[in-house]
Formats: structure tokens, sequence, C-alpha cells
């Protein structure tokens, strides 16, 4: 096993030496929350936004915390990426049970595990598997109760794809793991609007951010699924994709159209941002 840099309850060691008790109830419940932070040669991509999504996680479950805590182990773990490309998995949950108990005990102290992760964004296009969405109602909360996008995913995986579009009532809300953005036939870029359905992603913000200084028309709300057919780009972003195109998406007649311009052009903007973000944070 390789030597993963890693923290639980405030002790740095190595991943592979790290035990926890059953009982945590990041086990039996999933009830925790989770960040993922990408680094690019050791400098985090939007540092500060992920720890207020991370605090909003949080809040939104009920689990207290001190964030300062908080920061200062996941600079810890950022550290040990050196100038390395990579990303920090950092996760809280409620704390550990005496016994195991829907009800929990109003003094238990939270969880906090995280480690650091060496790695390249993939930048491979992948294809797609459009499906229904059938997660919980409050998808904005970054929750590890992932039951629903595993399953999802891993049937798009039997299909020979890698990420799912899902979609409630044939509105589009996002992928398994990424937010979904495509351009309609009429050239406009076109996302769901930030609602519970859908978790409110970094790069997500990173790129409507850089759109609204250029001259593309961008649209949120409601995607509706048949747009899919004629578009000449769907896209993912997340984290450890960046902006990631779908080359197809099994359930619709899409093909993507790698050359198109308006494409071409929306993924400079998108790199550019990037550059600009990271200089920021050196
Ligand atoms: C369900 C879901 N939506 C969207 C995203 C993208 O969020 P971010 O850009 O902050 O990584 C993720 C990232 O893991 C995700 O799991």
């Amino acid at each position: 096993m390789i030597d993963i840099p890693a923290i639980y309850q405030g002790q740095m060691s190595s991943l592979k030496d790290i035990r926890v008790s059953p009982l945590s109830r990041a086990y039996t419940f999933s009830d925790s929350v989770y960040e993922v932070i990408p680094y690019f040669a050791g400098h985090p991509l939007c540092f500060s936004r992920h720890i207020e999504r991370l605090a909003s996680s949080l809040q939104l479950s009920h689990i207290s915390v001190d964030m300062d805590v908080i920061t200062s182990e996941l600079k810890q773990l950022g550290d040990e990426l050196g100038n390395q490309d990579g990303y920090i998995y950092f996760q809280v949950s409620r704390g550990v049970d005496e016994i195991r108990a829907h009800l929990y005990a109003d003094d238990l102290e939270a969880e906090r595990f995280g480690y650091a992760f060496q790695t390249s964004v993939s930048v491979e296009p992948i294809s797609g598997m459009l499906c229904e969405d059938n997660r919980w109602a409050h998808c904005n909360i970054k929750s590890t109760s992932l039951l629903g996008n595993v399953l999802s995913m891993n049937q798009a995986r039997q299909q020979g794809c890698n990420e799912v579009i899902m979609h409630r009532a044939g509105n589009m809300t996002e992928a398994g793991a990424s937010n979904v953005f495509y351009l309609n036939h009429q050239g406009i870029v076109r996302t769901s609007a930030l609602t519970e359905n859908i978790l409110p992603g970094i790069t997500r913000a990173i790129l409507l951010e850089a759109l609204t200084k250029s001259n593309i028309e961008v649209e949120e709300g409601e995607c509706d699924i048949q747009d899919f057919n004629d578009a000449p780009a769907i896209w993912l972003t997340s984290s450890t994709k960046g902006m990631l195109p779908l080359t197809s998406l099994i359930g619709t007649t899409y093909f993507f159209e790698k050359n198109n311009l308006d494409y071409l052009r929306i993924k400079n903007i998108f790199n550019d941002a990037v550059e600009l973000h990271l200089l920021a944070a050196k």
C-alpha cells in the first residue's frame, strides 16, 4: 500500500495506520459531510470557498466543530503535498456513539479525518448515461450519504460509462460527482440553477464567474433533458475533473462537436480563470 499522509482527530500519520471505531456515525449512518480541495503544484484552488462550503454542510447537518481547527488540519495536509498536484479529502462525522442509535447524544465530539493524495486532474473526455435522480432532497449538503450516486454510477459503468447525468421529471439536476453545463443549439451556455437538488460546486462557480465577464450568454435555470439531443457540447465541472467534456450521453442523440469554437473559447476562459485563482493563492 502506498504511503498516504492522513490525519485523524488531529493526529498526523499514514492512511494505512488509521483505525476508526465501527460505531463512528460515519460508518453506521453516513452521518457525516466532506470536502475535496484540489491542489496544483502545491497551491490550493479556492481554499476559502471550500472552507465556507464545509461550514455550510456542517451547519445544515447540525454538526458543531471548530472551523479554525479544521482549517489548520487542512493546511497541514496541504503541506504534505509539497509542490505536487493532488487533492485533500476531509470528512467530519457527528462522532462515535457508545451504541448505535438514531438519536444522537448532544455532547458527541465531532470526528475529523482527512488525507492528502497526489494525482493530476483527468483530461480524457468520458461518456455518460442519462438516468433519473433518485437521491434524497438535500443534495446541496456535501454529505457522505452517496448511495444514490454510487448505485447510478455503477449501473452506468455496466454500459461503458463513467458518469451519469441525472434528472427529476425531465429537468437535469447534476452528474453523480460533478455539475453539468451544456451549449444549446442557439449557442447559449446553460446549467441548473442552485437549488437543494444540486451541490453548489466550486468549479461551477469559477466557470460562471469567468463567463459573466465575457460576452458569452449564460442561463442558470431549468434544463430540459430534450436539449441534450441537439447540444454541440455537454461538459462536467468538478474539483478533480476540472472542465471535462462528455463524448456521448446514452439515452440521447448527443455527440460531442470537439472543434466547436464556442466550446473551445469557454474552455480557454475556464483555464485562464483557474490560473488567476491559483496566482492569487501564491
Ligand atoms: C454531486 C456533485 N456535484 C457537483 C460536484 C462538483 O463540486 P466541486 O466543483 O466543488 O468539486 C461534486 C464534486 O464532487 C459532486 O460530488
